[in-house]
C-alpha cells in the first residue's frame, strides 16, 4: 500500500492528539499539569508531526501524486499544505502557551491552543485517511513499493536533522501515556 509508512505515522500522531484530548481535561478540571507532560507533546507536534511527518508528505509524497497527474496547486494537495500551514502555527503557539502556563499557572491561553491543535490535526487526519489516501492508493498503487521507498529516506533524513529516531518518538507516546494516567 502506498500509504503504509503515512498511516503508520497517522497512528502515532493520533495517540498523541488523544493524549492531548486527556490533557485538554485536566487543564480545564484545574489540574497542574508538569513540564514533562507539556514539552514532549510540544515536541513531538513541532518536530514528529510537522518536520518529520509533513515533510515526507510534502517533500515525496505530494509530488508522487502530482506525477501521477493531480494537480498541486489546487484540490486536495493545495488544501493539505494550507493545513499544514496552519498546524506549524498552532503548535508555535502552543509552545509559547505551554511555557507561559508552566511559568504563571494559568491555564487559558493553553486550553485555547490545545483545543484549536486538537480540533485541525483531528479533522486533517480525517480528510488524508479517508479521503486523499483512498484516491492515491488507487492511484500509486502501482509503484507503492517505490513511494514507501521514498518516504523511508525523508524519514531518515528528517529524524537525523532532528538527532532523533523513530523509537525515541514511540517511547516519547508511550511515556506521555503513562504519566497522563498517573494523573487521573
Ligand atoms: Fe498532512
Ligand atoms: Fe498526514
Amino acid at each position: 500500500m502506498a500509504t503504509e509508512s503515512l498511516r503508520k505515522d497517522h497512528d502515532l500522531i493520533e495517540k498523541v492528539v488523544k493524549a492531548m484530548e486527556v490533557t485538554l481535561q485536566l487543564l480545564k478540571s484545574g489540574k497542574k499539569i508538569p513540564e514533562s507532560i507539556l514539552m514532549p507533546t510540544v515536541d513531538f507536534s513541532k518536530n514528529f508531526t510537522d518536520v518529520c511527518h509533513h515533510g515526507k508528505e510534502e517533500e515525496s509524497f505530494f509530488p508522487a501524486l502530482a506525477q501521477s497527474g493531480m494537480p498541486t496547486n489546487m484540490g486536495p494537495i493545495a488544501v493539505m499544505l494550507m493545513e499544514h500551514e496552519i498546524t506549524r502555527k498552532i503548535a508555535i503557539k502552543m509552545e509559547q502557551s505551554a511555557k507561559d502556563y508552566l511559568a504563571s499557572g494559568s491555564p487559558d491561553e493553553l486550553i485555547s491552543d490545545i483545543s484549536q491543535y486538537i480540533e485541525h490535526m483531528s479533522q486533517h487526519l480525517w480528510k488524508e485517511n479517508n479521503r486523499l489516501f483512498m484516491m492515491a492508493e488507487m492511484r500509486l498503487s502501482g509503484v507503492s513499493d517505490k513511494v514507501n521507498a521514498g518516504l523511508d529516506d525523508v524519514e531518515q533524513k528528517k529524524l537525523a536533522q532532528l538527532g532523533k529516531s523513530r523509537s525515541d518518538y514511540e517511547s516519547l507516546v508511550q511515556n506521555l501515556q503513562q504519566d497522563l494516567s498517573k494523573i487521573n
